[in-house]
Parts: structure tokens; sequence; C-alpha cells
């Protein structure tokens, strides 16, 4: 039976955050953000292991301490210039640390999504189940999309029809994702699914009926403040 594994890539700035500090470790509800996913993953027991990408430069992980999680966490200080590199550092370097085969399932999960669950993790591997390429949480489009011209007036309205916004986890096979990945870090691959796709397959797409955005502007980190403060006392 393949394991579960988790990585997470947090060897980015949050230049979108306009804060001195990388938005992973801003405090969200008297943690550092980067706690809420860890601990969703670390207290789950589908996850045999998870990894964590850091930029070589960090400086704040050790601030905390993370022993309750143990010989769960690995932390690889492995991070490159873009989401893409972060992540096939990371797997690349995993297999050292921990016994990682090809057929096993490797959950892609950004450290600023603080909003992931028990139950979406549960909702996406049950989704994905045996699938020969893997999947990815993700909503369909809401809003009206409109393309601007250079003036930022607008030039078109876009059909909404089967448009998705990708969320994470995005999960794939070991083997499958590092070869993906190690033929896409130098175009424009914003997500794990995409360099899969870019070989010609079709990543399950798993709609996600709860909160989970991800923090990139200020006013977000308030609302996922709210969020889990409301979670907590309903
Ligand atoms: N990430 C990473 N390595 C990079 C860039 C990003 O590991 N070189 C991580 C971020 O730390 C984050 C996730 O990828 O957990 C999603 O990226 P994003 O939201 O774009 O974060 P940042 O790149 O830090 O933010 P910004 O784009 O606003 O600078
Ligand atoms: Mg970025």
């Amino acid at each position: 039976m393949p394991k579960y594994f988790a990585i997470i890539p947090a060897a980015g700035f949050g230049s979108r955050m306009e804060n001195q500090l990388p938005k992973q470790y801003l405090p969200l509800s008297g943690k550092p953000m980067i706690y809420h996913a860890v601990d969703t993953f670390c207290r789950s027991a589908l996850i045999h292991q998870v990894f964590i990408v850091l930029s070589p430069q960090d400086t704040q992980w050790q601030q905390y301490d993370w022993n309750v999680y143990d010989e769960k966490l690995t932390v690889l200080y492995q991070g490159g210039a873009t989401r893409a590199e972060s992540v096939l550092n990371g797997l690349i370097e995993a297999p050292n640390n921990y016994p990682v085969t090809a057929q096993d399932w490797i959950l892609v999960h950004d450290a600023a999504r603080p909003l992931f669950t028990q139950n979406q993790l549960k909702h996406l591997i049950e989704a994905v189940g045996d699938d020969p390429v893997g999947g990815l949480l993700a909503i369909p489009i809401a809003d009206t999309l409109k393309r601007s011209n250079s003036d930022n007036c607008v030039a078109q309205t876009e059909s909404r029809d089967n448009l998705w916004q990708a969320q994470t986890p995005q999960m794939f096979r070991y083997q499958m994702l590092v070869d993906a990945l190690s033929n896409n870090t130098h175009q424009n691959v914003t997500d794990d699914a995409s360099a899969i796709e870019a070989l010609g397959l079709h990543p399950k797409l798993v709609h996600n009926r709860d909160y989970n955005f991800k923090v990139t502007y200020p006013q977000d980190l308030e609302l996922a403040e709210i969020i889990i403060k409301t979670r907590n006392n309903p």
C-alpha cells in the first residue's frame, strides 16, 4: 500500500503581505501561521511524515518549540528561488531523511493556507482514491471574470464556465511529481498540478466546500483570524 507524505513549502518572503516578517511566521490565533498547517498534518493518522522546506537563510523556525510533533516533522533548509524549486528540492532531499518510494503519495500544501482541516484532508484523500494521476482541492469560480487591457480597463468579460480556483493540498505520486517538476521549474509553474498537466495528464479537481484560501494580502490574515476564532467558539 502506498503511504501518504506531506510537504509544506515555506521558503517564500510574502512580498504581497508588505510585512518585514515572512508571512508564514505572522501571528495567527496566537501561533505563527505555518503552525496551523503543520498541526493538521502532524495530528493526522493518515500522514506518515511531514517535510517542511525552509529558506537556507530562515532564522524564524527555530524561534518556536516544535517538540510536540517529535519525529513526525522533518525540516529541510533547501528552499529555492520559486515555489516549484522549493518543492522539487524538498522532494529530492526527503528520501535521505525518511524512506519514500516512487508510488507513495505526496501532498504538497502551502504554508500560507492555515485554514486547512482534518476533514478537508480526509475528503481529498478519499476523492483521489487510487487515481493513476492524482488531484487537488479546488473551488468553482464564483465571480464574473474580466480581462483587462494595459490601462486596467475592461477589455472583455471571460466565461467562468468550467473554471476553478486551485488550492492545496495537491497530491501526486512521488516519482511522477519529481519528473514533472524537474521538467518545469524554469517555466511559469505556480502550482504542482500545472507541472503534471504539462506531461499531458489530467489531475482530479476535488470540490472543497470549506474555507481554505491562501493568505496573500493583509486583509486575508484578518479574515483567517475571524474564521479560526469562530471554528473554536461555534
Ligand atoms: N514558497 C516557497 N519558495 C519560494 C516561494 C514560495 O516555498 N521561493 C512557498 C511560500 O512560502 C508559500 C507557498 O509557497 O507557503 C505559496 O506561495 P505564495 O503564497 O506566493 O507565498 P510567497 O511567495 O511567500 O508570497 P508573495 O508571492 O506575495 O511574495
Ligand atoms: Mg509567491
